[in-house]
């Protein structure tokens, strides 16, 4: 038989595979996200994200250090406060002395060129575990705003590259921009969580901050009044051009895996850089099953991160940075 188009061809060897390949994952693609406690000399461990840990900045500054010399260059950052300083207004978020605005300026301080994104939403300090004000049993969407404003501002006073606005309120990138603007950072960049949906994959994140929502009385139980139904896909356009208009620098898809064809169709659509959250849920998947022995765990991660990028995440966020920087780097 004469088969004029044998596809395999071109898959003989490593050298013309990787000759033709498409697709090359880097670390440089890759943001490692960082949860972070008060105290010294403190590292926690978070029993649904095993080799992940909350740090005291102390330490947190050590892993920033390592992390950067194996080539990974920007962190995402996350705060547990203690419960006395949780409120509805969420104002521990902009306290000049808050544990994020010390965790930022000490990791500026000794890794001056790490990219320092700090995450702005309330969950972590509000009692309803909401990523806004509770006002009549509803998120509130435009007092939040302006308590998400006053938040940029003083991560961006605290020495911030890229503040990340996580909480999905409407209108919030135009109203950060704009304040950042007026307090002089005009260099500070907006990522913006554009199209985040309201997933279960966020479970080992929440008991990592001990911020999901609270069951109190008329206060809903999940995030579904803010964050995106994941039926839907056009509507992912829709946040993305409005973040666009509003001046986002980089916009994110979030969960990342269950959701590469929202990632592909937004990449079609928009030149800016383009991020992909490869959340808690998709991490503590990969490890449980490689913990039973069903999963190859270095196969699994890189083929994982592979496929983000080949959809078309230009950023990748992953709890498996730093072990993809040591297998990248072999
Ligand atoms: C909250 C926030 C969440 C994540 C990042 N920022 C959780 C949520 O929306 O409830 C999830 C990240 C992950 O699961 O890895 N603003």
């Amino acid at each position: 038989m004469i088969l004029f188009s044998r596809n395999r061809r071109l898959r003989t060897n490593e050298s013309i595979r990787s000759l033709i390949r498409e697709t090359r994952l880097s670390t440089d693609d890759l943001v490692m996200p960082m949860f972070i406690i008060e105290g010294k000399n403190k590292k926690e461990t978070i029993p649904s994200m095993p080799y992940i840990f909350r740090r005291s900045i102390d330490l947190a500054v050590e892993e920033c250090k390592e992390l950067y010399h194996l080539g990974i260059k920007a962190v995402n950052l996350y705060t547990k406060v203690p419960e006395e300083l949780k409120d509805n207004t969420g104002k521990e978020g902009w306290n000049r002395d808050g544990l994020m605005q010390r965790a930022i300026k000490s990791i500026k301080d000794s890794v001056p060129d790490m990219v320092v994104m700090p995450d702005i939403a309330l969950d972590p300090y509000s009692i309803f575990g909401h990523d806004g004000i509770i006002k009549n049993g509803k998120i509130d969407n435009d007092s939040t705003n302006i308590v998400l404003a006053k938040m940029a501002v003083s991560l961006a006073e605290a020495g911030a590259d890229i503040v990340a606005p996580s909480d999905m309120m409407d209108g919030r990138v135009g109203i950060i921009r704009e304040a950042l603007e007026k307090n002089h950072y005009t260099e500070v960049g907006i990522l913006s969580y554009s199209a985040k949906y309201a997933s279960s994959f966020y479970g080992p994140f929440r008991s990592a901050l001990d911020s999901a929502p609270k069951e109190i009385n008329d206060i809903p139980r999940d995030k579904k009044t803010y964050q995106m139904d994941y039926h839907n896909s056009r509507e992912a356009l829709t946040e993305v051009y409005r973040d666009v208009e509003e001046g986002a620098d980089i916009i994110m898809i979030k969960p990342g895996l269950p959701y590469l064809d929202i990632v592909s169709k937004v990449r079609e659509v928009i030149d800016l850089p383009l991020g992909v959250y490869n959340v808690s849920g998709e991490y503590a998947m990969l490890k449980a099953a490689v913990q039973n022995g069903w999963l190859d765990n270095d196969l699994a991660i890189i083929e994982s991160l592979t496929c983000i990028k080949r959809a078309g995440g230009d950023i990748i966020f992953t709890y498996a940075a730093k072990e993809a920087a040591l297998l990248l780097d072999n």
